[in-house]
């Protein structure tokens, strides 16, 4: 009789929390997000209710997990990458808190980190950063995002839901001071199979991500700790066996 906000990872399946699973595997209802793998979903038991979110607007979602709630049922409400991290889990959890309703959050792997370091890129790393921004390229700034601000911290960016801004952002963090030949990545479906990755600077990586088509959901990253990334992939390869020195 509780509704629980579950975050499901950031798409490979095999990265939600054990106690998460457990409670997709008892529950009476799942009310899941657009980006929660499919296979996540077939856990729920054969007679549990299954009810995808795509279409519905924020109220209508909160409307349905009050009401699932108030019928007494123990409810999954599955949620992308971590329910707190641009996920509006704070929003939901209000609603659940003034209906009066017993729900818990159950934390999930956000992209913020894994997406990156599912190419090797560490967000934080001794020496090249120790400080990440986060921002969602659509987020309650609207079209104002605090670019100048933004180019101004240090470390790395890390943009959610900025795929269709790329250019904007990017040649904003420029004008704003940020050096145009700073690394900067776009990952596509980063812990997917299908995951890929564009690399170039501040500079060209609009025009390279263009050229890629790539789809959403994607992560737009910017900073030193890329070239780490590729340092890492170097080293790696380099020490496998059979590669020669060079
Ligand atoms: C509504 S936000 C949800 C974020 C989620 N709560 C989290 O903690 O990762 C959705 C955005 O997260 C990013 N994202 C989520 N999963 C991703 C993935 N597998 N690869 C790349 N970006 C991803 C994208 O920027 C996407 O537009």
């Amino acid at each position: 009789m509780t509704v629980h906000l579950v975050g499901a990872g950031p798409g490979d399946p095999g990265l939600i929390t054990v106690r998460g699973l457990e409670l997709i595997r008892r529950c009476e209802a799942i009310v899941y997000d657009d980006l929660v793998s499919d296979e996540l979903v077939d856990e729920a038991p054969a007679d549990a209710l299954r009810i995808s979110r795509r279409g519905m607007k924020q109220a209508a979602v909160n409307d349905l997990i009050v009401e699932l709630g108030l019928q007494g049922l123990d409810v999954v409400r599955l949620k992308g990458g971590d329910p707190f991290v641009f996920g509006r889990g704070g929003e939901e959890a209000l609603v659940l808190a003034a209906a009066g309703i017993e729900f818990d959050v159950v934390a999930g792997v956000s992209a913020m980190a894994s997406v990156p370091g599912s190419f090797l890129i560490p967000i934080t790393h001794r020496g090249v950063s120790a400080q990440v921004t986060l921002v969602s390229g659509q987020s309650a700034f609207g079209d104002d995002l605090p670019l100048e601000t933004l180019a101004k911290a240090p470390g790395t960016l890390v943009v959610f839901m900025g795929l269709g801004r790329l250019d904007a952002v990017a040649a904003g963090l420029i004008t704003h001071g940020r050096d145009a030949s700073t690394p900067a990545a776009v990952i596509s479906n980063g812990t997917l199979p299908n995951e890929k990755i564009v690399t170039g600077t501040l500079r060209d990586i609009a025009a390279r991500a263009a050229t890629e088509d790539l789809p959403s959901p994607a992560l737009f990253v910017v900073g030193d700790v890329i070239a780490v990334g590729d340092y890492v992939e170097s080293v790696r390869v380099s020490n496998r066996p059979g590669v020669a020195a060079s």
